[in-house]
Formats: structure tokens, C-alpha cells, sequence
């Protein structure tokens, strides 16, 4: 059929350049005229002539203005001393307050989070202590894990009167470099001795840097990359190695970003979207490489979230605010306590039919 309409087109096309005046025009003036008629029709078309135009071949001021990467915008991950600290969230947990499944519990589940020190890790961290989980708090900075620690049990027992020290959940804190084999190693082990198991693994720890791709400094690449990639995937492939010796199931939750799957603007970050790319595939891998495990891996991508850090990041660029709102189809930023469901449900039995899949948290920006 395809050949018998390829003939039938050639026929056609055969006939209607005989049929034609051949000697009127060589080849290149009929394709010149062409263009003129088309950009002719294209100034009569409002739509076309909506933006300025610009020559072929080059970028105008103002087409796609809003959707570049503004490369005089650089905005370095801070000091740690100079790091915001993250208030637990107040009034979300509770024993019996309202009715919900039963599969959703993590009741004496020991999760580890890493990163769970501040902003998101935090937040999630508090969700599944919430939900009856023991819990490891990971991070780079131990003091502030060990203060948070003993604030998330503070309000555990605040929110939860009259319940019996024996069902108190084990909070602890542990220092890791997320990024340095040997010191996940030494963590996991350390965390073994404390809980004698781990179930539940939550990846937060990482971060964010802007510069423009010809000038970012490499070691600063690698170290982005290290945190966010290797971090993650040393963590992972730690926590599963122990799932697979008990021959039991367990549950893998890698925080993404909506990065990695959409180019935000106007902050240039490619390496940043890359790792949050590879975080989202790696997640999908790994899936279906521990299936036959009983170990689902799955990953949330959260949209632009007000943790203290990002508060920090507008107050010092305020136009950067009003950039991101406006292109966010809710209308507005998202906050911490907007994980705390989407952790639990990955992390619980609600979800024990999903694997591999990518949870946007993002108010709708990646649909757009
Ligand atoms: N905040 C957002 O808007 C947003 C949006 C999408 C994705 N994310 C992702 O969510 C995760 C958490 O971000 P956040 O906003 O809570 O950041 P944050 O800076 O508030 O918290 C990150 C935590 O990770 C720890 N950490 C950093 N490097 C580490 C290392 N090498 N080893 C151990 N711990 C380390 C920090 O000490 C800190 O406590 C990151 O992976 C980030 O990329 C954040």
C-alpha cells in the first residue's frame, strides 16, 4: 500500500512540474519569493507579530523573555553557620483525633531520614514520628539534629497526652556525610546498634546552587553532585542491602525536585536539574531491580516550598518571588507540612502497590 501511494505521488508530482511554465523561475528566486509571501502573511497575522520579531538565527530581547535563565543571577548554598534554623511543625500529629486507615500507620516502623535536620527532612521526619515510627535523623550538622531530636519528641508528647513512656517513639540523631561511603558505612551501623533494624529510608539530604553552566565552579558541581546523586544512591543501596540479609520488605522514599523534570526560570541550575533528574530515574531503577525484594522505591518532586533556607534565598531576592508565584498555578509557594502525607503514604502499606513513580508536590507548575 505504502509503494502503491509513494508511485501515485511521484505520478502526481511528475505531472505537475511538466504541466508548469518550466523556464519562469530557477529554483532559488521561486524559494526568495516564497519566504517574502510567508513573512508578508506573517506581519498581517496578529499572532505572529505578538512578540518582537527577531532575525532568523537570533534571540530578541523580549521573545521567550519569560522563559530564560537570567545568568547574572548566582546564589551560593550558605555557610553553615550562616543556615536558618527550621521550626517543627505545631499541631499536625495526634493519636485518635480523626479517623483514618489503618495502612497508613508506620507503628513501630524505625525510619531513617536523611537530611532530617532542617526544612523538608525535618518536617517529614516529624510526619512519620507522627505516624508511630522510630526515627534516625542524619545529617551534616549533628548538633542541630540532636536539638531537633529532642524537640520532635517535646511535641510528640505534647500532642499526644497521657500516653505510656514504653510507647514513646526512639528519636535519634547521628552525624553523615551523605556523600562519603565510609561514612554512610559507619552511620547505618551506628543507627543498627541504636534501633537493631531499619525499614523506612527517606533521602532529603542535598541542595541547591545557581550559577550559569560556563561559569560554575567545577568542585562545586561535584560536590552538588555527590550530596544529591552519590548521596542518595549510597544510602539506598545501604538500607537495601540490610532489607534483602533480614529477607523483609521495607520502603525507599528519594526526594526529587520538580527540577527534574522541567527547566525552572529565571535561575540558571543545570546541574542541579540533572542530579534531580538522575535522583527521579534512580529511583525508577531501583524499583524494579529490588521488586522481587518486596522493596518499593519511590520518589517526591516538590515544587518551590518555603523552607527557612528558600525565606532566606527571597528576602535576599525579592523579584525572584514574584517570578516563581506566577508561575505556579495554585498561586502559591508550597510549605513543609504539604509533604507530610505524600512521605507517609509512600513510606506505609496505603501505598504498597506503588513503586518507581514520581509524587509531584508542586501546585501544578510541571503541568504547564
Ligand atoms: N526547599 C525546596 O523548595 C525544595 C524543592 C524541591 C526539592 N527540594 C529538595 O529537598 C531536599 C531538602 O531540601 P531543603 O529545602 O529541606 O534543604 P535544607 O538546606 O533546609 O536542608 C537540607 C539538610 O540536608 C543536610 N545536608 C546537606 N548536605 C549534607 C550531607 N552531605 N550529608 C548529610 N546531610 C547533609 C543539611 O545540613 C540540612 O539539614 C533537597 O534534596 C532539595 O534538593 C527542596
Amino acid at each position: 500500500m505504502l509503494r502503491i501511494a509513494v508511485a501515485r505521488q511521484a505520478i502526481k508530482s511528475l505531472n505537475h512540474t511538466t504541466a508548469r511554465p518550466a523556464s519562469l523561475f530557477t529554483r532559488s528566486s521561486s524559494v526568495k519569493i516564497l519566504r517574502q509571501e510567508e513573512e508578508d502573511q506573517a506581519s498581517k497575522d496578529p499572532l505572529l507579530t505578538a512578540t518582537d520579531r527577531a532575525r532568523q538565527g537570533t534571540l530578541g530581547d523580549k521573545e521567550g523573555r519569560n522563559a530564560r535563565v537570567d545568568e547574572s543571577l548566582q546564589i551560593e548554598y550558605p555557610p553553615d553557620e550562616d543556615m536558618p534554623r527550621s521550626p517543627v511543625v505545631q499541631g499536625r500529629g495526634g493519636m485518635h483525633f480523626k479517623r483514618t486507615l489503618a495502612a497508613f500507620s508506620l507503628e513501630n516502623k524505625v525510619s531513617v531520614v536523611t537530611g532530617g535536620a532542617r526544612g523538608l527532612g525535618l518536617v517529614m521526619a516529624q510526619a512519620l514520628v507522627a505516624s508511630g515510627s522510630h526515627l534516625a535523623i542524619v545529617d551534616l550538622n549533628k548538633t542541630e539534629a540532636e536539638e531537633q531530636a529532642e524537640k520532635l519528641v517535646e511535641q510528640f508528647r505534647k500532642e499526644n497526652p497521657g500516653v505510656q513512656d514504653a510507647e514513646m517513639p526512639r528519636v535519634t540523631a547521628h552525624y553523615s556525610d551523605v556523600a562519603d561511603p565510609d561514612s554512610v558505612n559507619t552511620v547505618l551501623a551506628e543507627i543498627f546498634e541504636k534501633h537493631g533494624r531499619i525499614d523506612k529510608l527517606v533521602t532529603s539530604a542535598g541542595f541547591t546552587e545557581n550559577f550559569d553552566a560556563i561559569s560554575y565552579p567545577y568542585d562545586r558541581i561535584q560536590k552538588l553532585w555527590g550530596v544529591n546523586v552519590d548521596g542518595t544512591y549510597l544510602f539506598a543501596t545501604g538500607v537495601a542491602r540490610h532489607l534483602m540479609e533480614r529477607k523483609v520488605s521495607g520502603s525507599i522514599v528519594m526526594i526529587g525536585s520538580m527540577s527534574g523534570a522541567v527547566v525552572n526560570v529565571p535561575q540558571p541550575q543545570a546541574p542541579y536539574n540533572a542530579a534531580k533528574a538522575a535522583v527521579r530515574h534512580l529511583a525508577a531503577s531501583l524499583a524494579v531491580e529490588w521488586a522481587g525484594h518486596g522493596i518499593r522505591v519511590n520518589c517526591i518532586s516538590p515544587g518551590y516550598m518555603l523552607t527557612a533556607l528558600t525565606r532566606k534565598i527571597l528576602d535576599e531576592n525579592p523579584e525572584l518571588r514574584d517570578k516563581w508565584i506566577s508561575l505556579i498555578p495554585t498561586g502559591k509557594m508550597g510549605t513543609p507540612e504539604d509533604l507530610m502525607g505524600a512521605v507517609t503514604f509512600l513510606l506505609s502499606d496505603a501505598s504498597r502497590y506503588v513503586t518507581g513513580a514520581d509524587l509531584r508536590v508542586d501546585g501544578g507548575y510541571t503541568l504547564t
